[in-house]
């Protein structure tokens, strides 16, 4: 059994929208509902969790009861960072999944090939992951603003969701880091502590986080593309 765990429960600070931002709208429904639907519709997949804010429990609910034909879904509070929303979530997935998904709320342009493709690499692998070798040169830079080294680009990978692991594995390494008091910033660095290998799978540019203004924007235009070219 699949179950993907979707997080929604953000403030969206850097759309400076003044609320949630998958709640905004994107061509024909919230930015929520497109990665929600695309689940759902994958076949492979048999449930879902979504995460938000818990005063927005309630009116979540109500939007995924108005969709019809969608898979059994629970939605639970999330809490201050990511990783505690995924921490509840984590708590109500069935114990008969074998394999978690993680998908961020804020990806409306998930497609079911690249869903799929993860499904089956964490299958064989435990742990898999949707990258793409990242465009720019990658420096770090010190707090005064001096570059202090430049990354060897070819060992650079952009990480998206979703993120795909054995069930087990996944409960084991948000255990850990609850212990350890540590907070990553994906869900594969939780497991990388463990010294569990985890393993690329190749995605698209277009799987966007929307983040600020203007990917709203370009999310909005690919989209659109999308439709008129299954139109066409
Ligand atoms: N998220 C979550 N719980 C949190 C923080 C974030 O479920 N406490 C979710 C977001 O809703 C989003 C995903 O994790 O779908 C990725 O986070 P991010 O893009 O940072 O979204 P926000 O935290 O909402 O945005 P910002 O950091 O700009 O406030
Ligand atoms: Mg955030």
């Amino acid at each position: 059994m699949v179950t993907v765990i979707i997080p929604a429960a953000g403030q969206g600070k850097r759309m400076m929208r003044g609320g949630n931002k998958v709640f905004l709208p994107l061509v024909d429904m919230p930015v929520l509902l497109h990665s929600v639907l695309t689940f759902s519709a994958c076949s492979e997949v048999d449930n879902l969790v979504v995460v938000v804010a818990s005063d927005e429990v309630v009116q979540v609910q109500t939007m995924l009861c108005n969709l019809t034909g969608i898979k059994p879904w629970k939605v639970v509070a999330g809490g201050s960072e990511r990783q505690h929303s995924i921490a509840n979530a984590i708590k109500v997935v069935p114990s008969t999944t074998k394999t978690i998904l993680v998908h961020d709320g804020a990806r409306p342009l998930i497609t079911e090939e690249c869903i799929t493709n993860v499904i089956k690499a964490s299958v064989v692998h435990k742990a898999a992951i949707v990258a793409v070798a990242v465009k720019n040169t990658i420096k770090t830079v010190d707090e005064d603003g001096w570059v202090t080294d430049t990354l060897e680009r070819r060992k650079l990978w952009s990480v998206q969701t979703p993120q795909g692991f054995d069930a087990h594995l996944l409960r084991k390494a948000y255990e850990q880091a609850e212990k350890d008091q540590f907070v990553g910033t994906d869900d594969a660095s939780l497991v990388e502590r463990l010294g569990v290998r985890v393993k690329i799978v190749c995605g698209c540019y277009d799987n966007l986080k929307v983040t600020t203004p203007e990917d709203l924007t370009i999310a909005e235009a690919l989209l659109k593309e999308r439709k008129s070219m299954v139109e066409s």
